[in-house]
């Protein structure tokens, strides 16, 4: 394996997360759909279910505090205002960010590389230069990055992968060798493999090499602990909704020096200092990035989801998920002609599995698992380079959270039988 990974360091001590009793905390889980069949929720890799808490801090803010922010002189427009900054600060604790100034609100994690993409890199990088990505990239990170080379010849590239779905790193310092990169984009955890990256042993290649390192942490924020100090990126994207939060928010950290010297992104109101009819100045960042009227609800839900995190700890989630990354990938091996992609060592992957019958379509194999009660997703999960490298155009995946126990494996184990049996 050319993936030069370092052995994680020491444990922590982990509590052991009783996932049955996580599941009480969301009511939506509660349900039995057709029929009278127990829900269990595979698919959380699309978007995780939200606890009481995180609904009840949405509620309260409508029922108590609804205001606009930053603009109101009045009680609730002060209330909506701390709410709104509070959970800024929340969240640059929950990450290590240096400062709270460095978290960025946006829409989601697409918005945040788009972001970077059109305020640092549209600003900075000329024709010839290369943006290095990779071959596990969801669209999120592929996108943006090609509508920049449309318009400015930028070049972009991507870095293989080993037959076990990690990086191919030696192709990442022959890309560096070459001189001309300027910006690396990679994901920290592959939303189809569940690959971990070696973000932080990247960052330093990166970094020796003068490029700036983009992460989209989408699939990693929700389900590790994440130290952006630490991992040393320049830039990292994350979706609320993936995290136990609400839709309609993300985040993109970025270091203070770089967020400085950006151009926003979307102009309007609140992001700026003053405005003539020909010309506008902008604040300082975050604000600069903040166009227009933000999502205020959402960022007290926000604040609930990463309360509920801490509480129950990022390394207690992480431990239980490693276990069930085992338990799954021995459990799946007992189903038939079924191929699980992604790598085999639990260290290295994070819950996630993508599969395929070879003579079943996906979306035939996730009707029959809903009709069995078992939710999960069928496509090409927005990775059409993976799954032209996969050789298949879509496959079915099933995605784990805190609240997924052994028997919703199990669960899905016993309708991928079904699946055959229908099919034999
Ligand atoms: C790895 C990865 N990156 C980016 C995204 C995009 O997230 P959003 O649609 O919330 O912007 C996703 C969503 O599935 C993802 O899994």
């Amino acid at each position: 394996m050319s993936n030069t990974q370092k052995a994680a360091a020491p444990a922590r001590e982990t509590i052991a997360l009783d996932p049955r009793r996580v599941a009480q905390d969301f009511p939506i889980l509660k349900q039995k759909i057709h029929n009278g069949k127990r829900l269990v929720y595979l698919d959380s890799g699309a978007t995780s279910q939200k606890p009481f808490t995180v609904i009840d801090a949405m509620n309260e803010y409508y029922h108590v505090s609804n205001a606009n922010v930053h603009r109101g002189l009045h009680v609730l427009a002060e209330r909506a205002t701390e709410i709104y900054e509070c959970a800024r600060t929340r969240m640059h604790f929950f990450i290590n960010a240096y400062l709270p100034g460095e978290i960025v609100w946006t829409k989601n994690a697409t918005e945040a590389m788009n972001l970077v993409a059109h305020g640092y890199a549209r600003k900075f990088l000329k024709a010839g230069d290369e943006v290095i990505v990779s071959r596990m990239e969801h669209h999120a990170n592929l996108v943006p990055w090609h509508l920049l080379a449309k318009d400015k010849g930028v070049v972009v590239k991507g870095i293989e992968l080993n037959a076990d779905g990690t990086l191919r790193l030696e192709e990442l310092d022959a890309f560096l060798k070459g001189g001309k990169v300027k910006i690396v984009a990679l994901t920290h955890v592959s939303n189809v493999l569940g690959t971990i990256n070696p973000i932080a042993e990247i960052a330093k290649k990166v970094h020796d090499a003068g490029a700036i390192f983009v992460v989209d942490g989408c699939q990693a924020v929700p389900h590790l602990p994440v130290n952006v100090q630490t991992l040393g990126a320049d830039f990292y994207a994350f979706s609320a909704h993936k995290m136990l939060g609400p839709t309609g928010l993300g985040v993109l950290w970025g270091r203070m020096s770089l967020l400085e010297k950006m151009d926003p992104f979307l102009g309007g109101g609140e992001m700026i200092e003053e405005v003539t009819i020909s010309s506008s100045t902008y604040k300082e960042p975050p604000g600069r990035f903040e166009a227009g009227t933000p999502p205020i609800a959402e960022t007290a839900g926000m604040t609930a989801a990463v309360e509920y995190l801490m509480k129950t700890g990022m390394a207690n989630i992480r431990a239980h998920e490693k276990e069930l990354v085992s338990y799954t990938l021995e459990r799946l091996k007992s189903v038939k002609h079924l191929k699980v992609f992604g790598p085999a060592n639990p260290e290295i992957r994070a819950g996630v599995f993508a599969f395929e019958f070879e003579d079943i379509h996906a979306h035939d194999v996730a009707q029959i698992l809903d009709g069995e009660g078992v939710a999960v997703r069928a496509g090409h999960h927005c990775a059409q380079p993976l799954h032209e490298w996969l050789g298949s155009p879509s496959t079915a995946r099933a995605s784990a959270y805190l609240y997924t126990a052994k028997e919703d494996i199990d669960a899905l184990v016993k309708a991928l039988e079904t699946v055959r049996k229908k099919f034999a």
